[in-house]
């Protein structure tokens, strides 16, 4: 059973998960080159928690930019990968990304009085939001927004392309289905076209004024804790993490949100609801569905051997839906328990360093958008992203409610 090319086809890349209740029920599928999926909640877990469990090797880098992108933390294990966390985590604690709510606030009241009445949820908002926050922290200008989004865009795309993901054994037709957009000389060119702008920025070399997150990396080098690839790596990091993904939640969550419409009216009525609401859509439709953890030695999970060396891909979102802790898994319920928790920003070390900033912004662009959205918005043209690494819109248009539409924010 090669799971990875069933996700892909296109039935599936709609409807994941029958296919992932499948796999919860039967022994967990092993692939040829030792590699091993899991799909049940208890069994993710514990390979997230575990520290045993380490990051895949990474493959040569095939260029001088990619070796310095292979310096992100999300890719490293300890001690580097301690090391660098640290430097940025306060940046993204809760306290410190409170400070951000009137930003955010502001970017997403300007976005949606902005937009016709009739819109692409996906370009003209979900992704320009958190894009414009995130900016705000990095220091990106307003004008190299859009070339820094490409940029971003074409590496996530190419996400889909190396290890366990074996594209290159799919037929030539599934592999340009997946494959969308992406191409190794497109991701080659926006590797080094990303690489290239971060070394002008952090160098001064733009011009543009110093923001404290860029200070935190400057004075990170200067006491000798990161070298000059790691803190160009780490803010490459922050630029993409810190937008692709939550622009995915929100695609996936106004989505989801816009087939309930008893649950639209209890948020209405009751706006203290929301940060209930993102975390049971990040149960419910997450954007990152998997991740991957090589075994440093033989194991034994929950009755699953698994010997030293062999990866382990940890499939969250059939985690998520897991009846064995989420009772009726397939619907959309803001009265669930909070624990166990979901594992949309997965779990251990390498739990999500940008998880409350991403919450905050979602729970922003849902507050300014769904009192705004005409009911049968739904019925508008979706399009999903060609992508079993980035579970996401590619295209979504909705249409605001003929009284959203007299612009109402100044
Ligand atoms: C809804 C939005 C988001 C989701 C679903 C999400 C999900 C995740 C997941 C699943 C991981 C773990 C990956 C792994 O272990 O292989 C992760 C790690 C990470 N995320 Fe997020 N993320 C989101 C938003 C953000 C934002 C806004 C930022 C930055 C501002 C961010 C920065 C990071 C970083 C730097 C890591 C690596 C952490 C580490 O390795 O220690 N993420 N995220």
């Amino acid at each position: 059973m090669d799971v990875l090319a069933m996700l892909r086809e296109p039935a599936r890349l709609a409807d994941p998960y029958p296919l992932y209740a499948e796999l919860r029920q039967r022994p967990p599928v092993r692939l040829p080159p030792g590699e091993i999926v899991l799909s049940r909640y208890s069994d993710v877990a514990a390979v997230l928690k575990d520290p045993m469990f380490r990051k895949p090797p990474l493959p040569r880098p095939p260029s001088k930019a990619t070796r310095v992108l292979f310096r992100m933390f999300l890719l490293l294990d300890p001690p580097d990968h301690t090391r660098l966390r640290r430097v940025v985590a306060p940046a993204f604690a809760p306290s410190a990304v409170a400070t951000l709510r009137s930003t955010a606030t502001l970017v997403a009241d300007r976005l949606i009085t902005s937009v016709p009445s009739t819109f692409d949820l996906v370009r003209d908002f979900a992704y320009p939001q958190p894009l414009a926050v995130i900016g705000e922290l990095l220091g990106i200008p307003d004008a190299e927004r859009p070339k820094i989004g490409a940029w971003s865009r074409t590496l996530t795309e190419s996400l889909d392309d190396p290890l366990p993901l074996r594209l290159r054994e799919l037929p030539r037709g599934v592999r340009s289905i997946v494959q969308g957009r992406s191409h190794p000389v497109a991701a080659a060119r926006a590797a080094a076209g990303i690489v290239g702008y971060a070394k002008q920025r952090m160098g001064g070399a733009t011009g543009e004024p110093v923001t404290e997150f860029l200070e935190t990396l400057d004075r990170a080098q200067h006491e000798g804790v990161i070298n000059a690839d790691e803190a160009v790596a780490t803010w490459i990091m922050m630029v993409i993490a810190g937008h692709e993904t939550t622009a995915n939640l929100i695609g996936n969550s106004v989505l989801a949100l816009l087939d309930r419409p008893d649950l639209r009216t209890r948020i209405h009525n009751d706006p203290t609801l929301m940060s209930r609401v993102v975390d049971e859509c990040l149960r419910y439709d997450s954007p990152v569905p998997y991740t991957a953890r090589t075994a440093t030695e033989d194991t034994t999970i929950n009755g699953i051997r698994i010997e030293r060396g062999q990866t382990a891909v940890v499939f969250m979102s059939a985690a998520n839906r897991d009846p064995d802790p989420f009772p009726d898994p397939d619907r959309l319920d803001l009265t669930r328990p909070q624990t166990p928790p979901h594992l949309g920003f997965a779990s251990g070390i390498h739990f999500c360093v940008g998880s409350a900033l991403a919450k905050l912004e979602t729970e922003i662009a849902l507050t300014t958008l769904l009192p705004r959205l005409s009911s049968d918005s739904h019925r508008g043209e979706v399009t999903r992203r060609p992508s079993v690494a980035v579970r996401g819109l590619a295209k979504f248009r909705i249409q605001l409610a003929p009284s959203a539409t007299t612009r109402s924010t100044p």
